[in-house]
């Protein structure tokens, strides 16, 4: 997927990208960024990217985080038996876990959440290690809401889900 010319969407480098003054008005995702991103990058827990403009690209408009989770088919088949239907009967399935997406405040409703939240769905899609699901855990109703409006769905109370099935229709869509 290809974002605006003027912004980049890369991996979290700690030597170039300032992660101290990222402030998205949540504190627990800034101190996330700000203290454990890297840490958990360093260890394989989770891969981050970071977006940035071109014109100050050490400054983080935004960034999220995706690691590996697995799904159980039962709770899948009561959350959404049509669903299910369409997927193997195994006992689970592979998904990527959108962990944390947050834009800074000074950039936010400006269309980069979207922006973000496509990159990362693109990146699920086209893993060399593919994965059935996307997943993803909002933290409160109105980040479920944002999660919602571009198709996640409920697995149980806590957790969104969509397909690759259906991440590619709305990728296809959209490129
Ligand atoms: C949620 C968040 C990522 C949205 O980023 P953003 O850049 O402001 O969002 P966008 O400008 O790309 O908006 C995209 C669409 O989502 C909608 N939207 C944005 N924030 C929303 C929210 N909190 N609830 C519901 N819908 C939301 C917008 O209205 C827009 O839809 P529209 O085009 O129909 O108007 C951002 O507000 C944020 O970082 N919040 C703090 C952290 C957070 O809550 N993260 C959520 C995941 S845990």
């Amino acid at each position: 997927m290809s974002e605006p010319p003027q912004y980049q969407i890369l991996p979290l480098n700690t030597s170039v990208h300032h992660r101290t003054d990222f402030d998205c008005g949540e504190p627990q995702l800034d101190r996330y960024f700000r203290e454990q991103a890297s840490q958990d990058i360093k260890r394989k827990v989770a891969g981050c990217w970071v977006l940035v403009s071109r014109d100050s690209p050490k400054s983080v408009m935004g960034f999220y985080t995706l690691s590996t989770e697995v799904v159980d088919m039962k709770q899948l088949g009561d959350a959404d038996p049509d669903v299910a239907k369409r997927l193997p009967r195994y006992p689970r399935l592979g998904a990527v876990l959108l962990g944390r997406l947050a834009v800074a405040k000074t950039a936010q409703k400006q269309g980069l959440g979207e922006l973000l939240l496509f990159d990362a769905m693109h990146r699920t899609l086209n893993a060399q290690i593919p994965a059935a699901l996307m997943i993803t855990d909002p933290k409160d109703g109105k980040a479920a809401a944002f999660y919602r409006k571009y198709g996640f769905r409920p697995l149980n109370p806590e957790r969104l889900f969509i397909t690759a099935q259906q991440l590619q229709v709305i990728l296809g869509k959209r490129d």
